[in-house]
């Protein structure tokens, strides 16, 4: 069969595997290659048990893999036969050097840009779909034409706002798609290009096009509103415990005026996730590098209050359990940085798991999706620590329940049979607000809910 386009992307990760199996999905009539320098995730792509976890996923895949989807190692091939690239490969923070700990390491996208110029034979149309800071496209466009050979290269900026746990309903039915371009003609060809292809599935009101630097820069800016507005609940949930305030009451409040919103106002134990932090500071870099010290200061806070939480959330405990956690079992409720992934990565409990073995409590963790993860997570942390699957069995001889990830399983459980298990006194904090508080504290539990007045028999 002869396709009418070969898309290539380049990093199959979180965002390039789900992302171009919407695309082939969508589209039969594309050829949609996905390639990766990590050969043991290209195979996994291409078994039963894929790399990743996401509701849906495995059905779209399934449906497509072998037919216009393509998962390989071969990059260099990859580039030559295709028309458009996308480039989702990570862009952690910088961990060394000038920046370090706060401006995005780009040293993999670089790597991708010259490989994509040594193996061009035709045009291409360069997608950058990782998130990056604003003016990267034209590191990308300088690098492409530093050979000054007859291959054209019109540069992207077509970010990515799937959030974990939602990707295939987020890809399926986006808010927006952006689509940045340089304004010339070749730049707005490139652009109608990519819009022909969301096109497939998506109304056309929703694919917005910007000049490519707003798009780079909307990004950033949308992933720090959201953390702000977690960051906004989480700091009054602080002020709610001190008042005998509801944080969830004020929160339905606030959020009912359709100026504000509802969504992202649940407090927590803090936001977690490969991007969040990762995106703040990378603003808060480039507003320092422009001189911006008080806008970075303002940004930065959003970060502060999140470290805050989650320190906040081991003193209570810690305040809670007669001052000492020392000797304590302490089972945690979850791993993953948020619900319905087997994502790790930046989660609050890796945080709060290592301050508790600092203050000597012994752990065991259960989550039904990230186990693997939370080992690889903690390896080498001195403590006692075990990882059982069962929920049950987790918090059975324990003396509290710390509740780090929204699981819906969690709701769900028989907390009757939990208590009878555990040692007496016996403590719950819910890090997410999930459980229903009151049922607990009749049971016997101690119950310490975030930014609601704790309920306790003693
Ligand atoms: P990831 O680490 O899961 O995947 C990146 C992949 O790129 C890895 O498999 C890695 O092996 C591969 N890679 C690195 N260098 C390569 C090279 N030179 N050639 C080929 N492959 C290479 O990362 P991710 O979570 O998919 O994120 C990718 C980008 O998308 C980041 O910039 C991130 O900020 C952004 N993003 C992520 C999410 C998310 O939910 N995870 C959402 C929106 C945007
Ligand atoms: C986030 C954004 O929502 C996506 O739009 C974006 O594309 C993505 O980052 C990215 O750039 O990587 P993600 O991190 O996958 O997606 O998940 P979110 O649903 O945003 O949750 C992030 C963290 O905030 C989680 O730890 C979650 O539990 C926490 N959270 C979320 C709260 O504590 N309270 C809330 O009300 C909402």
């Amino acid at each position: 069969m002869t396709f009418k386009k070969n898309i290539l992307c380049i990093g199959a990760g979180y965002v390039g595997g789900p992302t171009m199996a919407m695309i082939a999905h969508k589209c039969p009539q594309y050829k949609v290659t996905v390639v990766d320098i990590n050969p043991t995730r290209i195979a996994e792509w291409n078994s039963d048990d894929l790399p990743i976890y996401e509701p849906g996923l495995d059905e779209v895949v399934k449906a497509v893999r072998g037919k216009n989807l393509f998962f390989s190692t071969e990059i260099e091939k990859g580039i030559r036969e295709s028309e458009i690239i996308f480039v989702s490969v990570n862009t952690p923070t910088k961990t060394f050097g000038a920046g370090a700990g706060m401006a995005a390491d780009l040293q993999y996208w670089e790597k991708t840009a010259r490989q994509i110029l040594q193996n061009s034979e035709s045009n291409k149309i360069i997608v950058e779909k990782s998130t990056l800071p604003v003016k990267t496209a034209l590191a990308m466009e300088r690098i492409l034409t530093s050979t000054g050979n007859e291959v054209r290269f019109d540069v992207l900026s077509n970010p990515e706002f799937l959030a974990e746990g939602t990707a295939i309903k987020d890809l399926e039915n986006p808010d927006r798609v952006l689509i940045g371009s340089r304004e010339t003609p070749s730049g707005l060809k490139a652009r109608d290009e990519l819009v022909e292809i969301y096109a497939n599935w998506m109304p056309k009101d929703r694919i917005i096009t910007s000049n490519i630097w707003s798009s780079e820069l909307s990004k950033l800016v949308s992933n720090a509103f959201l953390a702000q507005k977690i960051s906004s609940i989480n700091a009054i949930s602080a002020l709610c415990e001190k008042a005998d305030a509801d944080v969830t009451e004020v929160a339905r409040a606030v959020g009912m005026d359709s100026r504000l919103g509802s969504k992202f106002l649940n407090a927590s134990v803090g936001f977690g996730g490969s991007c969040f932090k990762k995106d703040i500071l990378n603003l808060v870099y480039l507003c320092r590098y422009y001189g911006l010290e008080e806008v970075a200061d303002y940004w930065h806070g959003v970060v502060g209050i999140n470290d805050y939480q989650k320190e906040r959330f081991v003193l209570n405990m810690m305040n809670a359990m007669f001052n000492t956690l020392a000797g304590k079992k302490i089972c945690l409720f979850g791993f993953a940085f948020k619900a319905d992934t087997g994502d790790t990565r930046e989660s609050p409990a890796i945080f709060i798991s290592k301050r508790l073995l600092e203050e000597r409590a012994e752990l065991v963790i259960t989550d039904p999706k990230a186990l693997d993860n939370a080992k690889t997570d903690l390896d080498g942390v001195v403590g006692k620590i075990s990882y059982i699957n069962d929920p049950y069995e987790a918090s059975a001889g324990c003396d509290a329940i710390a509740v780090m990830t929204e699981w819906n399983l969690y709701a769900q459980l028989d907390f009757e049979k939990s208590y009878s298990s555990m040692v007496k006194p016996a403590f719950l904090f819910d890090g997410r607000n999930i459980l229903d508080h009151k049922r607990l504290y009749e049971i016997g539990f101690n119950v310490f809910p975030i930014g609601k007045p704790p309920m306790t028999h003693f």
